[in-house]
């Protein structure tokens, strides 16, 4: 891919991934046998994982965008959600995990956007979208049991005709040197993104589709380099 953005990284206060569960000594639950097990095991390891921060591509992206109505996809500690509240979007907050969703929950009462945004426990492979958002946001939604071409699929089902889907998530061949994730399959490249999702094809609009490189911080305070893969394309009205 041709467009390379390297970030200063100083705004990473904690990698919103696998990546920062590592680096920060959290156990993956990698052993559950469900996704609630896993996810919400994995949030009660810390009273807080992540930042809290949106991710950067989502500010990239969706900053020139008019407000409707958002879905934030395997929404974690809300950081997004409550960034796209801020922005004048309403927004749905998916996510697999009830101790996440209270986390984020108790995070947006501290704003004064809470009202804007619904948070909803749901398992995306039992989830049937509707195509009623004018975005739908999907970030670093990398888990060991849900598969990356089922939730990019359902996420493009729920973008409404004239919205936006935005995909983000680690490229498998840009994962930094400390990562334990360097043969997995939860992780995908712009081109098979383009390929899973047709894009090539009606009713596809790709705006973007791209990587881009990030500074980030590792478990000993190293310095690395890692790829986000980055789609945001729109749905023809
Ligand atoms: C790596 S975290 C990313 C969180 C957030 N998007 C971010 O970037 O900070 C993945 C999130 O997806 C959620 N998740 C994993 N499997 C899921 C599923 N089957 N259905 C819904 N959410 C799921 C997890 O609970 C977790 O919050």
């Amino acid at each position: 891919m041709t467009e390379h953005v390297h970030d200063a990284g100083t705004h990473h206060h904690g990698q919103p991934t696998h990546e920062g569960a590592q680096q920060s000594g959290l156990n993956l639950h990698e052993d559950a046998d469900n996704a609630v097990d896993m996810w919400d095991g994995m949030y009660r390891e810390r009273a807080r994982i992540w930042s809290g921060n949106p991710n950067p591509q989502l500010v990239a992206e969706v900053s020139g965008l008019k407000p409707g109505k958002a879905l934030d996809l395997g929404s974690g500690e809300g950081g997004d959600a409550i960034w796209l509240a801020q922005q004048g979007w309403t927004v749905t907050a998916l996510d697999v995990s009830a101790v996440a969703l209270e986390r984020a929950a108790a995070h947006a009462a501290e704003t004064d956007h809470a009202d804007r945004i619904t948070w909803q426990q749901q398992d995306l492979t039992e989830w049937e979208p509707e195509p009623v958002f004018d975005l739908v946001s999907a970030q670093f939604l990398h888990s060991p049991l849900l598969p990356w071409r089922e939730f990019v699929t359902s996420a493009a089902a729920a973008v409404a005709p004239g919205g936006t889907l935005l995909v983000v998530g680690h490229h498998p061949h840009g994962l930094p040197s400390w990562s334990h994730h360097h043969e997995s399959g939860m992780f995908f490249t712009p081109e098979q993104l383009a390929g899973a999702l047709r894009l090539d094809r009606e009713p596809w609009f790709v705006n973007v589709l791209t990587d881009r490189a990030r500074t980030v911080t590792g478990p000993n305070g190293e310095s690395g380099t890692t790829l986000d893969t980055v789609l945001r394309a729109t749905k023809h009205a």
